[in-house]
């Protein structure tokens, strides 16, 4: 059994005094949910005001990014040991807004994603296409691509914690969600292209998170899909009652 991660990614929102706010509303809102893990990811500057505000709770604290350096002259950086120490037990790795706008590559995402791992992390590793890349019908060969790149060289032992979100890019943000039939469509290939790298015991093993304009009113119907085992979750993240809906589906 998979326990589905629903996961607040905040992106640039939310000063401290906002994030307390935030925390302080969800953290009555999904105490009941015991059968699935709840995770935000403020922030950097509120990672600390959120780990205090969430203690007493289950709901896990991610960063949106990290270095793959424990430390150095990497001037705007921060290292997987701070985000330790603060409190965070998840990191997202490869965003689709991290490669558009700050040059991330596959190549990256793997070193960022293996030092997670090494760091005691678990990394949500983000991938997903483009519109005009599913237009031109790539988006198998695109997904592909990022996963035997991005996902490469792992131990036994952390493939099977790791953590993928497909999240189509023309979805993210723009409130056209892929409907459930499109997503476990890439899902289940999501999943047997990781067989084909790691073994079918694996892959089965592993969570994978469904993300792009999810709210309220299509969590339920995504998350009956077979391989849909989460949800990575933008606007709606913002506000405790529409995450608690979510959370709650
Ligand atoms: P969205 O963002 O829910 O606002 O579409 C999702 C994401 O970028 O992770």
């Amino acid at each position: 059994m998979r326990k589905p991660i629903l996961a607040g990614n905040w992106k640039m929102f939310k000063n401290t005094q906002e994030t307390r706010e935030l925390a302080a509303g969800l953290k009555s809102k999904v105490a009941q949910a015991g059968d699935r893990e709840v995770v935000i990811c403020p922030p950097f500057t509120s990672l600390a005001a959120a780990a205090a505000a969430i203690q007493g709770s289950s709901i896990k604290l991610g960063a949106q990014n990290m270095y793959w350096e424990d430390k150095g002259a990497f001037t705007g950086e921060i290292s997987p040991g701070m985000l330790k120490e603060i409190g965070c037990s998840y990191v997202i790795v490869g965003h689709s807004e991290r490669r558009q706008y700050f040059g991330e590559t596959d190549e990256t995402v793997n070193r960022k994603m293996k030092k997670a791992f090494s760091s005691g992390l678990l990394p949500i590793v983000c991938i997903g296409e483009t519109l005009a890349e599913r237009e031109g019908n790539a988006t198998f060969k695109v997904l592909e691509r990022q996963l035997r790149e991005g996902i490469k060289d792992l131990a036994a032992a952390e493939a099977k914690q790791l953590v993928i979100a497909y999240e189509p890019v023309w979805a993210i943000g723009t409130g056209k969600t892929a409907t459930p039939q499109q997503a476990e469509e890439a899902h289940a290939f999501i999943r047997k292209t990781i067989a084909g790298m790691y073994g079918e015991q694996m892959a089965g093993e592993i969570r994978i998170l469904y993300g792009g304009s999810v709210k309220p009113d299509n969590i339920k119907e995504l998350m009956g899909q077979a391989d849909i085992d989460g949800a990575l979750v933008g606007g709606a993240s913002l506000e405790a009652d529409s995450f608690s809906k979510i959370v709650n589906y």
